[in-house]
């Protein structure tokens, strides 16, 4: 057997293959002095509206700053409560705090890892109000407003939206999806009959472009795709200091603008993606094949027939995880836990006053998961000795 090590992630092959692109982006850019702004952020976020299938994008700093512009934009605002699950990156509920608001929960389903519908209308049946006046959803116990759900596309995977959306619309909250690890991912929504790109469905959506992610910058990047233009204007004012033109200020912003060097790297990657989210495809079927005799031993994701997967990250749960991570260490092979502590037992939480046991779904799926090798040039060979190391490690016969 080989013993080559195997990465959790391999950033390093497609920059060498891209490399030549990326220097004419940098000698363009030197030769222009366009780091800031100009065609080559227009030409992305132009490109990546039309790969979301979605009338606007605005491309910012970051992922956290695209969640956050969206929840203001969306007029989220301070002392409101904001619904999203517990088994996220932190990036999801810091924009809600910093949006002004606070971070509430609802479990998620234990096969796709994302928001529980059911769930979110037992919270809002249970804990809310309806005010019929003001047509607004309130917290019973807070007293205050419910304003909005954040569905997380958790590792490439979407949300189930129809239900989402549907209650959303009943309770009269914004819908901001968390697509920071999901473009490209589509989910059929019964209720339009066809399928919908991720970014495209709720109210404004949020992407990452970190590195790691399917499709990732060079450093930081993130951007919001929506249908509205209001959403989309004032996502472009709070990106750039709330300036509408140079020194005029209309609103307080932040300074979270896509870098254009980045913007012009991302604009190659994106020729790539659909490549790329077929070939994570492939993998993750032939993850399923290799570990199909596993099964008893090894809980493989599940993609409802609604959910066509980019898969970001190929999460498995084992009864015990820390000897599988450990063994796979020793054995050469990354893996990464997405993520090891759910949100509301985090210690930066404590003061919301939640408790072990509130989210169990969540809870216990945080003890046992574990993201294996997952990259576009993972090779077959590199594949089956994963799946090896895998197999004879949860203790189940070749
Ligand atoms: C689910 C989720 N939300 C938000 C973010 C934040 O994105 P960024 O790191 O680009 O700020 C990430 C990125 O790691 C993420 O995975």
């Amino acid at each position: 057997m080989s013993d080559e090590k195997i990465p959790f992630l391999d950033l390093v092959t497609v920059h060498r293959e891209l490399e030549d692109e990326f220097v004419d982006i940098l000698k363009t850019a030197l030769s222009t002095a366009g780091f800031i702004g100009g065609p080559m952020v227009h030409g992305f976020e132009q490109d990546f509206a039309q790969f979301c299938q979605s009338r606007f994008c605005v491309g910012v700093g970051s992922g956290t700053d695209a969640l956050r512009f969206a929840l203001i934009a969306a007029g989220v605002g301070s002392g409101d409560i904001v619904i999203t699950v517990p088994n996220t990156f932190i990036a999801t509920t810091e924009a809600i705090s910093q949006a002004g608001a606070r971070p509430d929960f609802v479990d998620v389903d234990e096969r796709t890892y994302n928001m529980d519908p059911l769930m979110l209308r037992r919270y809002l049946e249970t804990k809310c109000t309806w005010d019929s006046k003001s047509k607004r959803t309130f917290n019973k116990e807070s007293g205050s407003q419910v304003a909005a759900v954040v569905p997380v596309h958790l590792y490439g995977q979407m949300a189930d939206m129809d239900p989402i959306l549907e209650l959303a619309a009943e309770y009269n909250l914004k819908v901001i999806e968390d697509a920071c690890q999901a473009q490209g991912a589509e989910y059929f929504s019964k209720k339009k009959d066809r399928w919908l790109k991720a970014g495209s469905v709720g109210h404004a959506a949020a992407f990452s472009f970190y590195p790691g992610k399917n499709l990732g910058a060079c450093g930081e990047a993130g951007g919001n795709t929506t249908e509205d233009e209001h959403i989309a204007q004032t996502c472009r004012l709070l990106r750039d200091h709330g300036q509408s033109k140079k020194y005029f200020h209309d609103i307080e912003g932040y300074n979270g603008r896509l870098d254009a060097i980045q913007a012009g790297f991302l604009q190659v990657k994106l020729r790539h993606l659909k490549k790329w989210n077929d070939q994570r495809r492939d993998i993750a079927e032939q993850y399923g094949k290799l570990f199909a005799c596993a099964e008893k031993a090894i809980k493989l994701p599940h993609q409802p027939e609604w959910s066509r997967s980019v898969y970001h990250l190929y999460v498995i749960q084992v009864p015990d995880r820390a000897q599988l991570q450990k063994k796979l260490d020793e054995g050469g092979i990354g893996t990464g836990i997405h993520y090891p502590v759910v949100l509301h037992l985090a210690k930066a939480y404590e003061r919301l006053g939640f408790h072990a046991g509130d989210f169990p779904v969540a809870e216990k799926a945080a003890l046992h998961i574990l993201s294996l090798p997952m990259f576009p040039n993972l090779t077959s060979a590199q594949q089956k000795r994963v799946a090896e190391a895998v197999i004879e490690s949860a203790g189940v016969p070749l």
